[in-house]
C-alpha cells in the first residue's frame, strides 16, 4: 500500500480561520431563488414565502455569508423594481440567462432572509449597465438610518431599520464578453474606483471587492487584475477570483486534482496585487475574495441550444453532485483554507439547485448533495488558527497538471480547546493510501477521535429525493486504534479530529 505522510506543528501557523471562507452565493438564476429558498404556498414556506425546510439546510451546511444578486444577473439588474408593493414590481426579461424575472423577490426579501438564515449578506452592485449613482442610492436604502429618499422608501416599505451591509462587490465578471455591459480593464477599473469613492463618503465603513478575471483561463488574467488594481487599489480591499470544475473526456485523473489550478490562481492574483502595490509604494495589502468556486459542468451547459422562449424560473445549470465531485469541493476547500492569509472571503457557487449543494423540488422535498458533506464538516469543524501542514505524498500523472499528490490536506487548531481537525484528501482512483500523521511538535500526545470518511464503490454515486444519505460521511473504518494511522480509501474526503 502506498504510504504518505502530513507533519503538524502547532508554531506553523497561516493565519486565523476567517468565517467569510464559508460564503455562499445566491442569484437570480433558474430556480435557486423561486422554488429555491423562496416558494410562497410550499408547505414548509413561512408567511413570507421563505422555505424553512431549505434554511433548515443552510444552517446545518454552515454558510456564513451570501452573495447576491449575481453573477451575470446583476449587469443588468435595476434594484428598484425589486422593492416596495409587489403588485407595482415589473416583470423584465433577463438578457444573462435569458428568463422573465419577476421581481416578487429582491433586496429587501434577501436580507430579511439572510437574518433568518444568520448569515452575512454580500451584495453586488451593477457597474455592467449601470454607474455610481444607482450603487449609492442602494447603499441608501440598505444602510442609511433615515431622513433621505430611498432610507425612508426602505422604512415605508416595512423595514425602518438599516440592514448594515458590510461587504460590497463591484460589478461581476465585467472582463466576460457574455457580461452584459462588459468592459476593459481601464474602463471597469476607472469605475470601480469612483462608484467605491462615493459609497465611502455615504458610510466610510464598508468592505470592497474589485472584480477580477472570471477565471485562469481568461485571455488577460493576470493582466485585468494589475490594470483594474492600478486604477482601484486604495479604493478597494479584496480582489475577486472565480474557478469552475468539471471532468472532462473521462478524466478523472485530472477533475481530481483541480485544487492545483486553484493554488495558481490563489498565487498569481496574490503576486499581481503585490506587484501593483509595489509600484504604487503602498503599504496596503490586498486580499483575494474567492466569490465564485465550485464543481460545474459547464460544457454541459454550453452544448445546449440556446434558449428560444422567455421562462419564469427555467430549471437551469441543475447539476446532480456525485462523490468524486464532493471529493473535488473538500480539496478545494482545502486549498481556500490553506491560503487564508491572502483569501479573506470565499463563496461557493451557488446554493440552491443551481449547481448547488441543496436540491429542492417545487412543491416537494429538500435534501443534501454529496457537495453539500465537505463543506458542512469544514464549516463546522475548521476552528482557531489554520496549520501550516507540511504533506509528504506519492503522486500521480495528470495529463492536465502533471503530477499531482495523491493526497492533500489541512488542518486547524482550536485555540482554546486545542482540538485539530485535519482535513484531508486521497485522490487515488484505485487505491487506499496509509496515512501516518505526524504530531511529535505538539507539546501532549494526540490521538484520532471520531474521523469520518466519504468515499464509496462507485465513485459517481448521487443522492436523490428517495436516497438522499446514499452518499454522506461515516464513521471512518480505516482508523488504527491507538495509532496516528489512517489508511485513506480511493477518491475519499476524509475528516480526522485531533484532541
Ligand atoms: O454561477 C454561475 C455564473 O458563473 C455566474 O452568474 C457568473 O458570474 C459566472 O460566470
Amino acid at each position: 500500500m502506498q504510504h504518505a505522510t502530513v507533519t503538524l506543528d502547532p508554531a506553523f501557523t497561516v493565519a486565523p480561520v476567517r468565517r467569510r471562507t464559508f460564503g455562499s452565493f445566491v442569484e437570480h438564476l433558474g430556480r435557486c431563488v423561486y422554488t429555491g429558498i423562496f416558494e410562497p404556498g410550499h408547505p414548509a414556506a413561512d408567511a413570507d414565502g421563505l422555505r424553512q425546510d431549505v434554511l433548515a439546510l443552510v444552517r446545518e451546511l454552515g454558510v456564513s455569508m451570501v452573495r447576491y444578486p449575481g453573477g451575470n444577473f446583476v449587469s443588468g439588474y435595476r434594484w428598484e423594481d425589486g422593492v416596495g408593493p409587489l403588485d407595482r414590481r415589473p416583470r423584465r426579461p433577463d438578457l444573462a440567462w435569458h428568463t422573465i424575472e419577476t421581481n416578487r423577490f429582491g433586496t429587501d426579501e434577501f436580507l430579511r432572509w439572510c437574518g433568518r438564515a444568520g448569515v452575512e449578506p454580500m451584495m453586488a452592485v451593477n457597474l455592467g449597465t449601470r454607474g455610481v449613482a444607482e450603487a449609492v442610492d442602494l447603499l441608501e436604502y440598505t444602510n442609511h438610518p433615515g431622513g433621505t429618499h430611498f432610507s425612508d422608501l426602505r422604512a415605508a416599505n416595512g423595514n425602518p431599520k438599516p440592514y448594515d451591509v458590510r461587504l460590497w462587490c463591484l460589478g461581476n465578471e465585467l472582463d466576460g464578453p457574455w457580461q452584459v455591459g462588459f468592459k476593459t480593464a481601464r474602463e471597469y477599473g476607472r469605475l470601480a474606483a469612483q462608484t467605491a469613492r462615493a459609497m465611502r463618503m455615504l458610510d466610510p465603513n464598508l468592505t470592497f471587492v474589485a472584480v477580477g478575471s472570471s477565471g485562469s483561463g481568461m485571455p488577460e488574467f493576470g493582466a485585468w487584475e494589475a490594470e483594474v488594481l492600478a486604477e482601484t487599489y486604495e479604493e478597494v480591499d479584496l480582489i475577486s477570483a472565480h474557478a469552475y470544475y468539471e471532468e472532462v473526456d473521462g478524466d478523472l485523473g485530472s477533475f481530481l486534482a483541480s485544487n492545483l489550478d486553484m493554488e495558481h490562481v490563489i498565487r498569481a492574483v496574490t503576486a499581481t496585487a503585490d506587484h501593483v502595490g509595489a509600484r504604487l509604494k503602498s503599504t496596503k495589502r490586498i486580499g483575494i475574495s474567492f466569490d465564485e468556486w465550485n464543481v460545474w459542468y459547464l460544457s454541459r451547459f454550453q452544448n445546449q441550444p440556446p434558449p428560444t422562449t422567455w421562462e419564469t424560473a427555467p430549471r437551469q445549470l441543475e447539476d446532480v453532485y456525485h462523490v468524486a465531485d464532493a471529493v473535488v469541493v473538500g480539496s478545494l476547500l482545502i486549498s481556500l483554507l490553506r491560503h487564508s492569509d491572502r483569501v479573506e472571503a470565499a463563496a461557493q457557487a451557488q446554493l440552491v439547485n443551481v449547481i448547488g449543494p441543496i436540491f429542492t423540488e417545487p412543491g416537494g422535498r429538500a435534501w443534501r448533495q454529496t457537495i453539500f458533506h465537505p463543506f458542512a464538516q469544514a464549516s463546522a469543524l475548521a476552528r482557531g488558527t489554520v496549520l501550516r501542514v507540511a504533506v509528504d505524498s506519492p503522486v500521480y500523472q495528470t495529463p492536465k497538471y502533471g503530477d499531482a499528490p495523491l493526497v492533500d490536506a489541512v488542518a486547524t487548531r482550536d485555540d482554546d480547546t486545542g482540538e485539530v481537525a485535519l482535513f484531508v484528501v486521497n485522490r487515488s482512483i484505485d487505491h487506499p493510501v496509509r496515512l501516518t500523521i505526524g504530531t511529535r511538535a505538539f507539546d501532549r500526545d494526540l490521538t484520532i477521535g471520531a474521523a469520518t470518511v466519504l468515499a464509496d464503490d462507485d465513485v459517481y454515486a448521487t443522492n436523490t429525493a428517495d436516497a438522499p444519505d446514499r452518499v454522506a460521511p461515516r464513521p471512518h473504518p480505516g482508523v488504527t486504534p491507538g495509532s496516528l494511522d489512517v489508511v485513506l480509501p480511493p477518491v475519499s474526503w476524509n475528516v480526522v479530529p485531533l484532541s
